[in-house]
């Protein structure tokens, strides 16, 4: 969901920063949205009026293309004396990206700044749309868990659903997995007979090292808590190349998905797709190919759970549509 910086502008907008002699402050949105072809006015506030006029210029720090092809920004904005607020008004030309610092050269305003990111969308139907997405990606992949849990529930059996995998997805979902791995401790519930593999208990013991290592690094301060949280995701990363891999062995070994909640797959698919369609959409709309193919990690990883959905649903509604196991208990 980082992918929000589509926020609407002005209702939205927060801001910035700094102090001077007086430690008057500017505020500005912190990013606007427009459409092609049109203009927009956008205001800022000062924290208290000053007794002259204040002369503002745009420092351009980023672009996507070249900035007049993207946006008209005027040469000067003015702060007229005592006026605690103001505006200015600017014309989006061509989808793309800008980046700039509302700035006095006043030598006693010099912290007197504010950052607008400036994102200029070949439409707003589309950015509600993608808005739409962006909820039905969050809400499938926040339940797809559940189709599982209600599955084992149901059977009172864990059985078909294999516990590399479950395993393994504990590092990626833990209050999913301790739900499950709860089940699997409850007296009642047959167990077939499955464990989880030595190869898979490897594979957890070094995802869980790596995080503790990385957990006492953060804490002595040797790398930060962003970097910290970047580690997480490699591990969640890998976690998703080999997670699915025992499932659909274990389908084919059994020739059934009896067990394998089919609900968990969809819903899945289902976000792994619209989130991706979201990604495509939004860089369509507003010319950021570098959220495709600046990441090819996480677009890699979502074409491949895709992939194994996929087989997933292949096994469950043709290859092994017929077949009943029997539990062999
Ligand atoms: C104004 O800023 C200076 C330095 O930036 C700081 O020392 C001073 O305490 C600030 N005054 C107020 C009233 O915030
Ligand atoms: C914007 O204006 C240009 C030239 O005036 C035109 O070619 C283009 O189709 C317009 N785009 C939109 C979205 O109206
Ligand atoms: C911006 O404000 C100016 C002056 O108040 C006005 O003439 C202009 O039409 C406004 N532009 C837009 C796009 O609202
Ligand atoms: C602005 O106010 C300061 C004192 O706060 C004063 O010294 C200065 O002369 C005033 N400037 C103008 C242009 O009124
Ligand atoms: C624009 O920003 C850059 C980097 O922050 C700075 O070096 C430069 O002096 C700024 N230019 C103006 C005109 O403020
Ligand atoms: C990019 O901007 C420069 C001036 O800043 C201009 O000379 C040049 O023609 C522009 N290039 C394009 C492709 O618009």
């Amino acid at each position: 969901m980082s992918a929000y910086r589509v926020l609407p502008t002005l209702a939205l907008a927060l801001t910035v920063l700094m102090t001077c002699d007086a430690n008057v402050t500017l505020s500005a949105p912190a990013a606007v949205s427009l459409v092609e072809n049109t203009s927009q006015n956008i205001s800022f506030e000062a924290s208290s009026a000053v007794n002259y006029t204040v002369v503002l210029h745009f420092n351009v720090t980023y672009s996507s293309r070249n900035v007049t092809s993207i946006i008209l920004l005027p040469e000067e904005v003015l702060l007229p004396a005592g006026a605690q607020s103001s505006s200015f008004e600017v014309h989006a030309e061509k989808v793309g990206q800008v980046t700039a610092y509302l700035c006095s050269d006043s030598s006693d305003l010099r912290g007197f700044t504010a950052r607008i990111r400036f994102l200029v969308i070949r439409s707003r139907i589309l950015e509600i749309i993608n808005q739409v997405i962006g909820w039905i990606y969050f809400l499938a992949w926040s339940i797809s868990f559940y189709p599982q849990v209600y599955e084992n529930w149901k059977r009172k059996s864990v059985v078909g659903l294999n516990f590399d995998f479950l395993a393994l997805n504990l590092t990626g979902f833990i209050a999913y997995s301790v739900f499950n791995v709860g089940l699997f401790w409850v007296p009642y519930m047959k167990r077939g007979g499955q464990k989880v593999s030595k190869v898979a208990i490897v594979l957890l013991v070094i995802g869980w090292s790596f995080a503790l290592v990385t957990l006492f690094l953060a804490l002595a301060g040797t790398i930060t808590w962003l970097e910290y949280l970047y580690y997480f995701s490699y591990i969640k990363l890998g976690v998703t190349l080999v997670k699915y891999i025992p499932q659909a062995y274990m389908n084919y070994q059994r020739k059934s998905t009896e067990g394998w909640s089919i609900g968990n797959v969809l819903l899945d698919f289902t976000g792994g797709t619209f989130s991706l369609l979201q990604m495509f959409l939004q860089s369509y709309n507003n010319d950021e190919w570098r959220l495709i193919f600046g990441d090819p990690t996480k677009f890699g990883l979502g074409v491949f759970s895709i992939f194994f959905d996929v087989v997933f649903m292949v096994q469950h509604y043709c290859l092994y549509r017929k077949q009943e196991y029997q539990l062999l208990d």
